[in-house]
């Protein structure tokens, strides 16, 4: 896999998956632009990057603080991160968030939270790059999950934003595919981030990881490296000849029955 000379943006980068892809891509020889709530967290990730390029040339990831469930700041990141490059070969789509609640528990506030955060920023930031991934014949990778192909419990807004996502790439990969532009998503299996930390206190969290022996075919959870590299993969020329597709990463979680 090789990016150099590409421009990658990237967000939900400050932490866990997105923060592995930023390096994965750095090592790969990519121009980043990288997007997050979290400025200390962006600014983390940019040591690492630095620390693993591949050349001196692709400079230090430019760094974007902002809330893409926000209109007005997905409009800002497209803005500067074009401003900044003149370009765009890839938009990886990551950042979201997770909160538990079934039907009978989750807020109208909540399921609004979660679909602009998961899915309607997904939407609104590759409709305002599509131009600019027609002229370089770039692709999407948007990060989707396992949730969004089977419907796990209490998490009912979750599952329906990234079944949303699933479904989303699928239709840019068909409309966009005769002009050169690749959109696919990866669907992770339980991941070791923070994602489910900031939901679960210290011991629930605990119980969650130890369950994945039994729900995962390779008895274990994932990391995040691991998702990282996929991601890359679908962005880079390998992949040419996949679009719209939604790959699980979740070590064969899709294919069991929980033991
Ligand atoms: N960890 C898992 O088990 C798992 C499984 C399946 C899918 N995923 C997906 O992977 C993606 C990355 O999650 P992660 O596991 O690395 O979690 P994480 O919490 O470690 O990282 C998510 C990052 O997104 C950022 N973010 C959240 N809301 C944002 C917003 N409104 N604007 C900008 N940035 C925002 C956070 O600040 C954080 O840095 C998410 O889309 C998540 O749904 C994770």
């Amino acid at each position: 896999m090789n990016f150099t000379n590409k421009v990658v943006l990237l967000t939900g980068a400050a932490s866990g998956i997105g923060a592995a892809t930023a390096v994965r891509f750095s090592e790969l020889g990519a121009k980043l632009a990288i997007v997050d709530l979290s400025a200390e967290g962006l600014k983390k990730t940019a040591e690492n990057c630095i620390k693993c390029a591949k050349s001196k040339d692709q400079g230090e990831p430019f760094q974007i603080v902002g809330d893409v469930s926000k209109s007005e700041d997905l409009e800002c990141i497209a803005k500067s991160t074009i401003k900044k490059y003149k370009k765009l070969d890839v938009l990886a789509n990551n950042a979201g968030i997770m909160e538990d609640g079934t039907i009978e528990t989750t807020c109208l506030e909540q399921f609004d939270r979660m679909i602009h955060t998961n899915l309607r920023s997904q939407f609104y930031l590759s409709l305002l790059l599509v131009p600019e991934l027609l002229k370089t014949k770039g692709n999407i990778v948007n990060t989707s999950s396992i949730c969004g192909m089977r419907s796990f419990p209490n998490t009912l807004a979750y599952n329906i934003s990234k079944a949303g996502v699933d479904q989303f790439t699928r239709c840019v990969a068909l409309e966009l595919g005769e002009r050169g532009v690749r959109c696919n998503c990866v669907n992770p299996g339980v991941i070791y981030t923070n994602l489910q930390k900031r939901y679960l206190d210290e011991n629930g969290y605990k119980e969650f990881l130890k369950k994945a022996k039994y729900t995962h075919a390779l008895a274990r959870y994932g990391q995040p490296i691991e998702v990282a590299n996929v991601i890359c993969f679908l962005a880079s020329d390998l992949a040419s000849f996949i679009t719209g597709h939604n790959i699980p990463v979740d070590g064969g979680r899709h294919a069991m029955t929980p033991r």
